[in-house]
């Protein structure tokens, strides 16, 4: 059967992102054949680098494809079967300040962890809103594939304010370990992996790890995090990829600190945040944070390349390599577009699945997706000491959309009090106040 061909628009068209995803959109036309690509940003101009280089790219390779960027909503949601979005609202000079300013108090700054993370979800939400609304008034059977983070808030927002519309938010972390965990054991890819999952993004625990002929994989993964992390075999041997940066790999070792917490689970990288805050503290350059090393290194890299073959007018020898691990976008689209029934974690309203957990969460858990969109699977009940974190954990997502929805100082200052990264309610309150000074433009007004 031929497959429908599917029109994409791919909004933060001028995110860093951006072109990986592009090749790995071509790298997988057979099976997910595509018409039309439109880019949508609000920056005109960054996004025309990128435009200018994904044009060439798509004409050299792809030419049936039709291609647009543009800034205008009703010509970018207009007729689009997907909208994949990836914004940054505020961009790298905020999200410099959301790791700079908690770190002048001693607390960890962090994109989607902690204050860092609360700030800039606080800009983020109306910035997903809009595009959900505009995919909603110009195309109102497409789906929106979210990854914008902080995808916890975001998700936590959709649910609550746009309560039926057709968003799913997901997120490459788990993905991006699976991989790790299919090298530590030799395997050729994570999807020969079978996985149990349940947790927050950003905030979970791997409960079971099989191969496909349903063999336990777990104690041996286990056995090499509890020593490595999830640091592969290439990367303990010094032979690891030059892409990984310093900071992932400090990050991806971390893990051996954070498993033995629970020995029965394997965890997510982010829950280091949570668990060794001052740890990360004391590691931090208050002067050069993530932030910086991003502008430096992904930022620079893909602007540069991206500007070099326009100049050159061809992408022939192009540097710009394919996002592989992205391609977990392209399986979540074919499972809609083509009814998969693929096996997913996705960020999904808990709705019981999570036996002894709030219902109205937005939990991350292995979904069943097919064309009428995920059907979570159950968990059963979960062990007190994650249920614990957890719970509070929810309370700050939760806190910070109702903050963001009433305009409410109070609710912000409780979720930054509530958030475990932030010691105590003063500095949570110190924090706050300088995070309203810089983000008058992108933040509801508080009372
Ligand atoms: P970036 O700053 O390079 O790109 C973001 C783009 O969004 C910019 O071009 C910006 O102009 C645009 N933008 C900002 N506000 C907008 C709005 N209201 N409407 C339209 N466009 C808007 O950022 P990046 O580092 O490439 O990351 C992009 C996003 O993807 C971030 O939110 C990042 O956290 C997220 N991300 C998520 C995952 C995940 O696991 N969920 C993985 C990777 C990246
Ligand atoms: C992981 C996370 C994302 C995060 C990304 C980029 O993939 O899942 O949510 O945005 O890392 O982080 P970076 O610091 O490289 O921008
Ligand atoms: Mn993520």
């Amino acid at each position: 059967m031929e497959l429908k061909k599917q029109s994409i628009a791919i909004a933060g068209g001028g995110s860093t992102f951006t072109p990986g995803i592009i090749m790995m959109l071509l790298e997988n036309l057979e099976i997910f054949p595509i018409r039309q690509i439109k880019f949508y940003d609000n920056d005109p101009e960054r996004q025309k680098q990128i435009a200018d280089a994904c044009e060439i790219i798509l004409k050299e390779r792809a030419p049936e494809i039709t291609f647009v960027a543009t800034t205008d909503p009703e010509i970018a949601f207009t007729d689009v079967d997907f909208v994949m979005a990836h914004i940054r609202v505020g961009k790298y000079a905020m999200r410099e300040k959301d790791e700079k300013i908690p770190l002048k108090y001693g607390v960890i700054g962090q994109e989607t962890c902690g204050p860092g993370g609360i700030a800039y979800g606080m800009r983020s939400i109306g910035g997903v809103l809009e595009l959900v609304d505009y995919m909603e008034q110009y195309s109102p059977n497409a789906w929106m594939l979210n990854y914008s983070n902080p995808a916890a808030i975001v998700a936590e927002a959709t649910r609550k304010l746009r309560p039926n519309s057709k968003i799913i938010n997901i997120c490459d972390m788990p993905v991006g370990i699976e991989h790790r965990m299919a090298e530590i054991l030799g395997m050729k890819s994570r999807k020969e992996l079978s996985i149990r999952y349940y947790g927050l993004n950003h905030f979970g625990w791997w409960t079971d790890i099989r191969d496909k002929d349903g063999n336990d994989l777990m104690p041996a993964i286990q056995k090499h995090v509890k020593e490595h992390g999830y640091l592969t075999p290439a990367e303990l041997e010094g032979k690891g990829s030059e892409e990984v940066e310093a900071s992932w790999v400090h990050t991806f070792g971390k893990a051996k600190e954070v498993y033995p917490l629970d020995p029965k689970t394997l965890p997510n990288t982010y829950l280091k945040y949570y668990l060794f805050p001052q740890d990360e503290v004391e590691k931090a350059n208050p002067e050069y944070t993530r932030a910086n090393e991003v502008m430096d290194h992904r930022e620079k890299m893909v602007f540069g390349e991206c500007n070099r073959i326009s100049q050159l007018g061809t992408a022939v020898n192009s540097e710009l390599e394919m996002d592989d691990h992205a391609s977990y976008i392209v399986d979540l689209a074919r499972a809609i577009a083509y009814n998969t029934k693929e096996r997913m974690l996705l960020i999904v309203p808990n709705n019981g699945a999570i036996a002894n957990f709030d219902p109205t969460a937005m939990v991350e858990i292995p979904c069943i997706v097919g064309s009428n969109g995920p059907e979570p699977l159950v968990q059963g009940e979960i062990p007190r000491f994650q249920k614990g974190l957890m719970e509070q954990q929810v309370a700050v997502e939760k806190l910070v959309v109702e903050a963001w929805e009433e305009g409410s100082y109070q609710k912000l200052w409780q979720a930054l009090t509530v958030s475990r990264i932030v010691p105590n309610a003063r500095v949570a309150k110190n924090i706050l106040d300088d995070f309203i000074a810089v983000n008058t433009e992108f933040w509801p007004t508080l009372n």
